[in-house]
């Protein structure tokens, strides 16, 4: 990054080794080079990625961003009246777009706050701090360019108590399993002042699901396919995309939503540095993301493995959505 964005009411940490080439070949080999294939999500946010995450947060099919964006809206003041929080720590943060309707209202009542945005992606993190002071005078923004549980750990210490927001739906690309390391891992670095807020997709009408995921205007598949390029890039890859087409399934008995890209004609794709082929079958499909989907049994299920309690559920008259707001269990 240019380090004369770097200021007085600006930092940005860097994590040692996080996202290293090393990390993305292993992911590859482990993701790609097996069946059934598949690639962790966090790849597809380049600053091209975030870029059309954002487009997709604007669709009309993309109901989450403008469900959770409402519940935000009409709770903020009661969040904020509980929490008292003098720091926000967000994972994920991604435009920190959602994130302004609570910044705007700590910046009206405090003289001075933080907010500690973590993210994989250093442009939008950039690119949201430069936006966010402007606009809020009172604001100072530490950012950790690095993976949610290493930043998490990694985070320099603020004045409590602390928000620690999740929000976007993100818990979702999580297995179970998974879900638990992470959430426990923010219980941990919680005090028993702070307080986490997250944003979880419903379980619901499986075409209202995955039109949300395979939007009319094409933005998700064009999403779903820059992750192509993104090993193109970083691995020297050969990857075609015109030979590529974007899929999103629910698995209801999984319930979640299933991404994939699915090979058009028998190829083979070339990883020089790698120095390994990988042939795909006509048909063949590579998982891409997961997006699970919860009720609100499986949610206080979630939290009661990971250490963590509910004290609101907040939610709107079709239950699309859920906005959680929670303490770490005593
Ligand atoms: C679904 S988007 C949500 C963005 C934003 N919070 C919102 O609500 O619109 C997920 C965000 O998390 C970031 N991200 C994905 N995987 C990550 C990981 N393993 N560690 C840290 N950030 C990650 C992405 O770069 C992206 O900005």
């Amino acid at each position: 990054m240019d380090l004369s964005l770097q200021s007085k009411r600006f930092h940005i940490h860097e994590l040692p080794a996080q996202d290293s080439s090393d990390v993305l070949r292993q992911d590859v080999q482990e993701g790609l080079f097996e069946r059934p294939r598949s690639l962790p999500p966090k790849y597809f946010y380049d600053d091209e990625g975030s870029k059309l995450f954002d487009a997709i947060c604007k669709t009309q099919d993309y109901y989450p961003t403008r469900t959770e964006a409402k519940l935000l809206q009409e709770h903020v003041a009661s969040i904020i009246d509980v929490v008292k929080p003098n720091s926000c720590v967000e994972l994920g943060a991604g435009t920190s777009a959602k994130t302004e309707i609570i910044l705007s209202k700590l910046n009206s009542s405090l003289d001075s706050f933080s907010y500690l945005s973590i993210d994989v992606c250093e442009e939008v993190l950039c690119e949201s701090a430069l936006r966010l002071l402007d606009k809020y005078e009172n604001l100072h923004v530490e950012s950790v360019v690095g993976e949610y549980i290493p930043a998490i750990q990694a985070a320099p210490k603020l004045k409590g108590p602390v928000l620690y927001a999740f929000i976007g739906s993100s818990i979702g690309n999580f297995t179970e399993q998974e879900s638990i390391v992470l959430l426990s891992a923010i219980a941990k670095k919680m005090n028993t002042e702070d307080y986490f807020l997250i944003g979880m997709d419903r379980v619901k009408d499986k075409g209202v699901l995955e039109r949300a995921y395979d939007d009319s205007e094409g933005v998700t598949a064009k999403f779903n396919l820059n992750v192509l390029n993104v090993l193109n890039y970083k691995l020297g890859a050969n990857f075609d995309l015109n030979k590529f087409s974007h899929q999103a399934l629910y698995n209801e008995s999984l319930q979640q939503i299933e991404m994939y890209l699915v090979s058009q004609c028998e190829q083979d794709v070339t990883f020089p540095t790698l120095d390994k082929t990988v042939s795909l079958e006509k048909n063949e499909k590579i998982l891409t993301e997961v997006s699970r989907k919860y009720t609100k049994s499986s949610i206080k299920n979630l939290f009661e493995k990971s250490g963590l309690q509910e004290v609101e559920h907040y939610e709107l008259f079709n239950k699309y959505f859920s906005l959680v707001l929670a303490k770490k269990k005593m």
